[in-house]
Order: C-alpha cells, then sequence, then structure tokens
C-alpha cells in the first residue's frame, strides 16, 4: 500500500470513529430527553429539535450500517409479526399477594408478622399504589436491556420483548445518561430483573375507544383490558401504536452489587436512578398504625385522584433482608399483602323512577333498583341527577345499568347496558307535575332542574324539617325524614318554627308514638335551642348557603338580625361568598313568611346570636386565607385544614384575588398556574409552617404586651 492509499485509509477510520462517536452521542441524547418526556413527564427541548436529533440518528445508521445495535431508540419497533409468543422460564417464582379487605385483616397480617420476626427487629413498610394493568418483567445485562415477559403462571411467562421495547418508559440502556451526557454516579448491575406493571390513563382509554366506536373498530371494556390487549400483540407495530404506561416496582434479581441492598425503599430509589419510571406516590412508614391509616382514609382519595385505575395499595416490609427468612405462603410471600378497596360499582335492574321533591322544591328523579350489594352496602336507590342526565345517557326503566358507589357519596345510575336489551324498556320523562301537590312544575331558564312552585308544598316543608333537624344542622335526634313526614301530615309543623311549639299531649296521640318517645323528642329540641349560630344558619335552608357558608356568616354577623341587616354587596366581598349566594341571601330575609318563622324561633328561645369569642391574644393566622393544592407529605389536607382553622385562618377551594398564600404540595394542579397568574405567594409545607411559627410568636409577645397594659 502506498504511503497515500495508507494515508487515504486513515483519515476514513477517522472518520468513521468521529461517526461512531456522532451516533453514539445522538443515542444518549435521544435516551435522555426521552427520559424527561415519558418518565418525568417533564420535557427540556421541543418536539420538533427532537425530532431533528432522531432523524438524523436514522440517516446515519442507515449511512452506516455497521454502527446499528439492537438498543438504538431508533430500533424500538421492529421485527415482523410472530406466529406465537415463545416461553420464558423467570429467573425467580413471579409470585403474587394475599388480599386484606379490613383493617382488622391487615392488623392480623402485622401481627403474623410480628410474632416471627425478634422483638428488637424494628419494622417498616412501604405503601404502594396496587396498579390495575398487566405485570412484566424486564431483564437487562450489563446495562442491556434483553428480555421481557408476562408474569404467565408465575413459573413461566411469554416473551413479548418486541413489544415492550415500543413502550418509551421502558429503558433500552440503564442507567439513562444525564442532560450533560455523563453516565449518572450509580453503580450498575451485570443483571437485573425487575418487576412492574403496565397500564393504560384512563382518559387514553376513553380517547382510543371513542376513536375506535368512530371508524368501527374494536373497543375494550376496561383500562386493564386494553394494557393486556395491547402488551399480547403479535405485531409490535400495533402495540407501539397504543398508549401504555409503565410503573416498575419490584426488583426481582440485582447481581454484581459491590454492596446488596437491605431495604425496599432504598431498592427502589436505585430503580429510579437508574432511570425506570418510580410511582411518586409510594411511600415509607416506621409506624404499622400510620400504614393502616393511609390505607383506609387516603387510599379511596388517591384512588379518585390519580388518572389511571388502582385496585388497592400493596404494603411490603422494608426491611428486605427479611423476606427469604419470612418465606411463602403458597403463592404469596409473608413480606407484603394487598390492601383491596371494596368495588365500587355493580350491574342491577332499573325497576322504576321515582321523583323526590327536595326543600328548595327541586324535583330530583331517583331511580329504583333491584338491590344490589356494592362494597358490603345493599344499594336499592341511586341518583340520576336530573331530566338532562337520563336523555343524554338514554336510560331507560327496565335497562340493565352499571351502578355507583364510591367512598360516601350518594350512589349513582353511571349508564344503561343497552345491548341487554329487550324491547320491553319503557322511556321516562319528567312528569308535569308535582307528585306531592300536583302544582305544575316549571323549568327556569338556563337551569338543568324543574321546581315545584308551590312554597307550601308539603313535600318542601318535610324536607326542610329533615334538613333543619341533621346532623348538619340543628342535630335534633329522633327527627328524621319518617318523623318529618308523620308531623306534616298530621298537620303539627306547618312551618319551622313549629318544631318548638309541638306538644307532647299532641305527640303521644300520634300512631308508634308513645310517652318515652315523646319526650325523648322534646328533650331533643329543647337541647338544640342553644346550638351555635353557624347550625340555625345552616338548618334555615337558605339557597346556596351550606355548612361551610354558614359558618363563614356566623363569624362575621355573630347575629341572625346583623346578617339579616347585610346587603348585597356587603355579602359578595365577603371572601367564600359570590354574587349568587349574597343574592340568596337577601331575597331569603327578604320574604314576609321567613320573617315570621324567624320571630317564632326567637319567642320559643332558639339562640340568635352569639357572644364574639374571647382570646388571650390574637389567633396566629387570624384573617388569613388559604388554598392549598397537590398532595401535602405529613398531614391530610383536611387535617391541614382543620388546622388552619383552630388558629383562626380560613381555608377555600379556589384561588381568587382574596386569597393570601397557596400552598402548594406534590403534583400540584391548576391553581398553581393560577396563584402565579395573581401574583398569590405560595409557600411550600415546610415555609408554611415556618409560617404559622412566626406568627405564634408575633402573636403571644402582642397577648404578653396586652397583658402588661
Ligand atoms: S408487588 C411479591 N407491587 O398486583 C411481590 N404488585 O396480586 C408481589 N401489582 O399481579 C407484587 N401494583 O402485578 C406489587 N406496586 C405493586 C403492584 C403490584 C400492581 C399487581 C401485580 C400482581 C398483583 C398482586
Amino acid at each position: 500500500m502506498s504511503d497515500r492509499e495508507k494515508e487515504e485509509q486513515r483519515e476514513q477510520s477517522e472518520d468513521l470513529e468521529t461517526i461512531r462517536k456522532r451516533i453514539e452521542a445522538l443515542r444518549r441524547a435521544i435516551e435522555y430527553h426521552n427520559y424527561r418526556y415519558y418518565v418525568l413527564d417533564d420535557p427540556v427541548i421541543p418536539d420538533s429539535v427532537y425530532d431533528a436529533l432522531f432523524r438524523e440518528l436514522v440517516e446515519l445508521e442507515e449511512k452506516y450500517p455497521q454502527f446499528k445495535t439492537p438498543d438504538s431508540p431508533t430500533q424500538r419497533v421492529g421485527g415482523r409479526p410472530r406466529d406465537q409468543f415463545p416461553k420464558v422460564r423467570h429467573p425467580k417464582p413471579i409470585l403474587s399477594l394475599a388480599n386484606a379487605f379490613s383493617e382488622e385483616e391487615l392488623w392480623a397480617w402485622y401481627n403474623r408478622l410480628r410474632k416471627l420476626v425478634p422483638p428488637d427487629v424494628k419494622l417498616a413498610f412501604v405503601v404502594e399504589p396496587k396498579i390495575d394493568g398487566l405485570t412484566i418483567v424486564l431483564h437487562y445485562r450489563d446495562g442491556r436491556f434483553v428480555l421481557g415477559a408476562t408474569r404467565g403462571d408465575g413459573i413461566e411467562g411469554e416473551d413479548v420483548t418486541p413489544n415492550l421495547r415500543t413502550i418509551k418508559q421502558i429503558p433500552l440502556r440503564i442507567p439513562v445518561p444525564t442532560e450533560d451526557g455523563e453516565p449518572p454516579d450509580v453503580e450498575v448491575p451485570s443483571y437485573l430483573v425487575v418487576r412492574g406493571e403496565a397500564y393504560v390513563r384512563r382518559e387514553d382509554f376513553e380517547k382510543f375507544n371513542e376513536e375506535q366506536r368512530r371508524i368501527g373498530g374494536r373497543t375494550f371494556a376496561n383500562p386493564r383490558n386494553f394494557a393486556a390487549g395491547s402488551i399480547r400483540q403479535l405485531d409490535p407495530s400495533v402495540t407501539a401504536r397504543r398508549p401504555l404506561r409503565v410503573w416498575i416496582y419490584q426488583i426481582v434479581v440485582v447481581e454484581g452489587l459491590s454492596k446488596p441492598l437491605t431495604s425496599h425503599w432504598e431498592a427502589l430509589q436505585y430503580l429510579k436512578k437508574l432511570g425506570f419510571p418510580v410511582n411518586p406516590h409510594n411511600k415509607r412508614f416506621e409506624d404499622f398504625a400510620q400504614v393502616v391509616d393511609y390505607c383506609v382514609h387516603e387510599g379511596p382519595e388517591l384512588r379518585r385522584r390519580l388518572d389511571y385505575d388502582i385496585d388497592g395499595l400493596v404494603i411490603k416490609l422494608d426491611n428486605m433482608d427479611l423476606w427469604d427468612q419470612l418465606g411463602y405462603v403458597g403463592k404469596d410471600p409473608r413480606w407484603a399483602i394487598a390492601y383491596k378497596f371494596s368495588s365500587e360499582e355493580a350491574v342491577t335492574i332499573l325497576e322504576d323512577i321515582e321523583v323526590q321533591v327536595g326543600r328548595t322544591g327541586v324535583l330530583t328523579p331517583v331511580a329504583i333498583l333491584k338491590p344490589v350489594e356494592i362494597g358490603g352496602v345493599t344499594v336499592t336507590r341511586a341518583t340520576l341527577h336530573n331530566e338532562d342526565y337520563i336523555i343524554e345517557k338514554d336510560i331507560r326503566i327496565g335497562d340493565h345499568v352499571i351502578v355507583r358507589r364510591a367512598g360516601e357519596v350518594i350512589p349513582q345510575v353511571v349508564r344503561p347496558l343497552p345491548e341487554l336489551r329487550t324491547g320491553d324498556e319503557k322511556i321516562w320523562r319528567m312528569p308535569k307535575h308535582c307528585p306531592v301537590c300536583g302544582a305544575e312544575v316549571v323549568r327556569p331558564p338556563g337551569e338543568v332542574a324543574y321546581y315545584c312552585p308551590n312554597s307550601s308544598c308539603p313535600a318542601q316543608l318535610i324536607r326542610s324539617v329533615q334538613w333543619f333537624a341533621s346532623k348538619q344542622a340543628m342535630d335534633i335526634e329522633g327527627l328524621g325524614l319518617k318523623v318529618a313526614e308523620q308531623l306534616v301530615r298530621e298537620g303539627l309543623i306547618k312551618d319551622l318554627a313549629d318544631i318548638y311549639y309541638l306538644k307532647k299531649e299532641d305527640l303521644v296521640r300520634l300512631p308508634g308514638w308513645g310517652e318515652k318517645k315523646a319526650e325523648k323528642l322534646l328533650r331533643a329540641i329543647e337541647e338544640s335551642k342553644n346550638r351555635p349560630l353557624w347550625r340555625l344558619i345552616t338548618g334555615l335552608g337558605i339557597k346556596f348557603v351550606g355548612q361551610v357558608t354558614a359558618q363563614i356568616l356566623a363569624q362575621r354577623y355573630r347575629s341572625i338580625d346583623a346578617l339579616a341587616r347585610a346587603t348585597e354587596e356587603e355579602l359578595a366581598a365577603i371572601e367564600g361568598i359570590g354574587p349568587k349566594i349574597a343574592r340568596s341571601i337577601v331575597m331569603w330575609f327578604r320574604q314576609k313568611q321567613n320573617q315570621r318563622v324567624l320571630e317564632k324561633l326567637r319567642k320559643a328561645g332558639v339562640k340568635m346570636s352569639e357572644e364574639e369569642e374571647k382570646e388571650e391574644g390574637a389567633k396566629p393566622l387570624a384573617g388569613l386565607t388559604f388554598v392549598i393544592t397537590g398532595a401535602l407529605s405529613s398531614m391530610t389536607r383536611e387535617a391541614v385544614k382543620t388546622f388552619i382553622e383552630s388558629l383562626g385562618g380560613r381555608v377555600t377551594n379556589s384561588v381568587s384575588r382574596k386569597t393570601d398564600y397557596l400552598i402548594v404540595g406534590e403534583n400540584p394542579g391548576s391553581k398553581l398556574q393560577k396563584a402565579r397568574e395573581l401574583g398569590i405567594p405560595t409557600l411550600t409545607e415546610e415555609e408554611f409552617f415556618r409560617l404559622v411559627e412566626e406568627r405564634r410568636a408575633k402573636a403571644e409577645s402582642g397577648a404578653k404586651e396586652v397583658e402588661k397594659d
């Protein structure tokens, strides 16, 4: 070879070396930006720049096929459709979980565990959302994704590697590079097998089904089936078009680390550092009572808040060094348990639709259902909201319907199952007359509700009495719906104030009443005369005035008389009270009938005002209004609210100019944006507590000075 030829060859290989380096740099950058976009949900470059990088890589790999590798980000969708999935044996059994359905069962699990572990060993726990998806098992050798499988029977699964490669949240190489292209400071195992769940967000699921309906394609019953069906696709290019996501929650095998991992929490942090998507809602606890509290009280709320389905929480013993020692019962490890939420939906038959007249005259259609059990409660009635709802969902009498009961809310009919119709179902429309008094019903323009306009309609009075006496208002035991109905029908109650003029001799004459029952009710009524002012205001049943508004009004006006004198403008200027509420309050006090009721209540001795609270020193948060967004780590939202209120502050639901501070937790919502727009200061949890401390110190020193005076 001549010198020139040698020189040319050297130059060429130098060029090739530059190209190889460029290809590698592009891959690192793309992997990093994939991670930002798909795992962190926080992209740092516009899509157009990402696309340009991707295109450049595709072109270079086309031109220099010698540098093509299977773990390049360009190779996520590749390979031909297969005839079937090859079977793979898992390196270790992929276990399932025992279930707990109640607090008692959680404690039973803990107590068993406690007995098996020496008493001097402190136990900690990790609680994770139980994703309702499909288990996946991913293998990495020397940092490369080499195999992905389904769970199968736990011993053998199906090799779905080409399909899983298409999911951008799954790294093809670990650790995922950092922004500057340097490998992150984390030890890479020679062999790693992790377990996780593939799932689809509810919104993506709905969108997919909607589109399928439009084009007449196949739809799925729920996000779980959609996720499972998408992964078990013989053609990976189909999987690639499905909006699959994953959470990784478990190390199955790890080899080649200089120091073993001893806690599950540590393992999760390690997985995160390697670039896996690890659920931010995982939590660690050192006290089992807190675990139980979290599962029972916050679990259902978390379930509602997440944009994907979870069917429970998984509780894992954090002390990983104890796992092997504790062993298994059948396929279930002793060191973990699933706390399952009660099922919230059931199918039953809509037997009839009844119309209920509320205390404001609103007519509400109520579903009369063939009794069905949902989450341990037998449901026989459910709300159908209003006529528009029934029309929009095409709900007919006789239909099979899905009924939903979530937490404490009233059960509701979600939708009918038209595929089960026989043709005998009946279409329902709102009756033209009030079913109780026969007055012609009206539908005010712009409202979805129909009203009975007759203010002396007995149905309205019955509901008003029931509300007045309810736990939310005057809390009169023994005066529920049934008794209210009886007293109104018998003519003993003609307006709310008549409650306080009931006589024993009238009551004992009623069917089902004796001395004892009558005395008991009269005693409860007597006791209610001294309730705090806000309870009376709530009980009056002013439209739009619930407990919270009533408390604001009581605090501000201190007496019914002062409230009755308030003008619309004055009321509307109060934080938490808009013009609609203000108008409703003023209108209520203007009505002669209501004024008469108030007079009668006063004469009966019902407390109509209250003293200014006497405080030693001002309350530290007095006069401040807070809004909370996102999840707080140290307390539930309810607890923070009570805490703030006990210190004299207020908590409202939405950010407005009247808000003083926005407290920002994890995963804040749109309120943060709104606060920024309005220039409302924000506080982290820690800053909030610091503010409390500072103001407490100030309030105390203020009080001392007053004392000195
Ligand atoms: S741990 C031995 N953690 O729930 C460890 N499982 O019946 C057992 N699941 O099919 C699994 N989220 O696929 C674990 N954070 C989580 C989970 C989770 C969902 C699924 C899992 C399994 C089922 C348990």
